[in-house]
């Protein structure tokens, strides 16, 4: 079981392209720059289970994509902390929305990952 998901995982992380990204731009577009965008509901506690559903497909796919810039490793590092901090709000868990808070963080993923 164990040995399935990590294999998963890198086949995942093998698809990735290094060109400037498409999933990843729209995935800002839509689901964390605009007012009303899940995210933002995310932290406010006010997303329903189809937001959360549809924002984790969302960090899913941008997880196995490759950033303009910075290490994949580190990448998949932060996409994996907001899919489980996801998670975790799906799973009514108190500390979903801080652990959420704390992933979303737009300035301290942008410096490292986003390119011009
Ligand atoms: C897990 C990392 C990560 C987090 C967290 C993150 N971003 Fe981004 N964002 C990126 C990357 C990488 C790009 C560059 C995408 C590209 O063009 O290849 C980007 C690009 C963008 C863009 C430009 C899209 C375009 O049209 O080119 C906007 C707007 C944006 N982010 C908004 C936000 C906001 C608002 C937040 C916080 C609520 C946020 N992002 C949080 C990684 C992140």
């Amino acid at each position: 079981m164990k040995k399935t998901a990590l294999a998963l995982l890198f086949v995942a992380i093998g698809l990735g392209s290094a060109a400037a990204n498409d999933v990843i731009k729209d995935a800002m577009k839509k689901y964390h720059k605009p007012e009303d965008a899940i995210c933002k509901k995310v932290g406010k506690g006010e997303a329903t289970d189809a937001d959360l559903a549809e924002l984790l497909k969302c960090y899913t796919a941008m997880c196995a994509e490759t950033p303009g810039k910075g290490d994949k490793a580190k990448w998949v590092e932060k996409c994996q902390a907001l899919i489980g901090a996801v998670k975790k709000v799906q799973a009514k868990d108190a500390s979903g929305v801080s652990d959420f808070k704390k992933a979303i963080n737009c300035k301290a993923c942008h410096d490292v990952f986003k390119g011009k």
